[in-house]
């Protein structure tokens, strides 16, 4: 049995914090003061470190650095961590959530279980915050930074506490209301983004297309907004899913189609539905048209994008928004054998298209294009598909911003304003007709493949063949958080899209 991931619970209380028993108390700092009067009241307790760290340069209040000081009787915390938040007008709904984040990744690693947090922000002319929205920033990050993958070394649960106890502090009756509410907002969205993060980091000999779907049922069990129906290789053969069946010929772990359907209290049937459909290839080795070996093992996180609809559901679900939304996971693993779909095959799709193949490393489209035309028959409107689907959207944009691409500006607009929300990146790519004249085939409607440039426009041209008249858009997210770029505490998934997709749907 493999080890629970470190537990996080998130309350948000109205206290002194100087009275506040925790073995670590998180204190924000501006450059230029501490960030509030509760903040400036521990730093006079403690005898003003603030400015010995100062007047050493040790300390200066900047974003993404941090100082530790112990108390010796004069609060009730045993440590002090002073969290720079940068100037007070630039501080906003990301710097809280990285100092958050911060602050749960240290007490993690010193084993500090219970964790209080003082951090205000967005004061700015052009930050102004909400305390709604200042209490989700907070508890994501708080989640986001505590994360640790171990639930396969066996010594991990002696190098970090089991549970993470945080507490967000305010003394103010003003706003209370709301930051709680932005709390509890947040440790919903962050619990499953740090879920999508598991699953993602789960390699593919555990994690195959059947144990995807378990894991999917098991999550919509008890939230009773949420059903969950799997289809496995006898269904996708009824209904003719020759995409989905194609990719996954070559692999003993057959494909499965996993479907959500979330239906808000009160729906009828004019209520709209939105779609969601993520790829997720548990293994991607490119199939006959075998990838290089370097770096292949990174491939289990191909089954990232249909992670973050599997965990966005899940979220979405225990928010109740007032949207029908459904959750289409197309999976497979991509494998060379003597099974496989090859180069040169010509397959039949689910929406009756015609696909020549000419490489079968260009496998996720063959999914997507399959689950974009059934979303089309559950009555979906409006689709939202989310892949690492190609290396040259990490070419484009590399590891810091996704591609979206699509038919629909006002869709754009929708996702471009959550991804301003979130902190997660997009960027918009062109995929309109001259990529998809790429795609053209002389023995069928359609080749999986364009030329050698605009790899990432092409493939989303090849989708949009099979979105027509939906509202549909495309997130290539292969460069952002597979590999973790840049996150030492935690390498691996940073759980991408949950977030966006989450804060998307909410704002529909
Ligand atoms: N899963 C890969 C895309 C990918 C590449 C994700 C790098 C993350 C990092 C996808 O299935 C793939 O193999 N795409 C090919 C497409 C090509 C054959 C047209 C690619 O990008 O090379
Ligand atoms: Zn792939
Ligand atoms: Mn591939």
């Amino acid at each position: 049995m493999p080890h629970k991931i470190i537990d996080v619970q998130i309350k948000t209380r109205k206290a002194d914090a100087a009275t506040v028993k925790a073995d670590m108390l998180a204190v924000g700092v501006f450059d230029k003061s501490p960030c509030c009067a509760a903040a400036a009241a521990i730093n006079t307790a403690l005898g003003n470190p603030l400015r010995r760290l100062k007047a050493l340069g040790d300390f200066k209040g900047e974003p993404q650095t941090s100082a530790l000081v112990y108390s010796d009787g004069q609060i009730a915390a045993k440590r002090v961590l002073f969290v720079g938040l940068g100037p007070r007008d630039t501080c906003d709904n990301q710097t809280l959530y990285k100092a958050a984040s911060l602050a749960a990744a240290r007490a993690v690693d010193l084993k500090a279980a219970a964790l209080g947090l003082v951090l205000c922000g967005g004061q700015g002319k052009e930050t102004k915050l909400t305390p709604l929205e200042t209490g989700q920033a907070i508890a994501e990050g708080i989640c986001f930074g505590a994360y640790r993958y171990d639930e396969y070394i066996q010594q991990a649960t002696e190098k970090r506490p089991a549970k993470l106890t945080a507490t967000v502090l305010t003394d103010q009756a003003a706003g209370a209301s709301g930051l709680r509410k932005g709390v509890s907002v947040g440790a919903v969205t962050g619990a499953a983004q740090s879920f999508a993060r598991t699953i993602a980091n789960r390699p593919a000999n555990i994690m195959t297309p059947a144990a995807l779907a378990a894991e999917a049922k098991r999550m919509a069990a008890p939230i009773p907004a949420l059903r969950c129906s799997v289809m496995e290789e006898k269904q996708l053969r009824l209904k003719k899913m020759g995409g989905i069946l194609a990719v996954g010929q070559g692999s003993a772990n057959g494909p499965r189609m996993i479907v959500l359907q979330y239906t808000p209290a009160g729906a009828t049937a004019k209520t709209p539905t939105v779609g969601l459909v993520g790829k997720a290839i548990t293994f991607d080795s490119g199939g006959i048209s075998l990838k290089p070996g370097e770096g292949m093992g990174d491939m289990k996180f191909d089954k990232s994008g249909g992670i973050a609809v599997l965990a966005a559901m899940r979220a979405i679900a225990e928010l109740k928004p007032k949207v029908k939304v459904i959750g289409l996971i197309p999976s497979a693993e991509n494998m060379p054998s003597g099974t496989s779909y090859r180069p040169g095959d010509i397959i039949t799709t689910y929406s009756k298209k015609t696909v020549e193949i000419l490489n079968t490393d260009a496998e996720g489209r063959m999914l997507l294009c399959d689950a974009i035309a059934y979303a089309k028959t559950l009555g979906c409107t409006t689709v939202v598909n989310i892949a690492t689907l190609t290396g040259a959207s990490v070419i484009a944009l590399g590891q810091k911003r996704a591609a979206v691409m699509g038919n629909d500006d006002k869709l754009i607009d929708q996702l471009k304003a959550a991804s301003v929300r979130t902190g997660e990146r997009i960027w918009h790519l062109p995929c309109d007709d001259e990529f998809v004249e790429a795609m053209k085939s002389k023995v069928a409607d359609l080749r999986n493949l364009g030329g050698k440039w605009g790899g990432a426009c092409t493939a989303a041209g090849f989708l949009s063949q099979f979105a027509e008249d939906l509202a549909w858009a495309h997130i290539d997210m292969a460069g952002v958080g597979v590999w973790g770029a840049g996150e030492k505490d935690a390498p691996g998934s940073v759980g991408f899209g949950v977030r966006l997709l989450t804060a998307f749907v909410r704002t529909l």
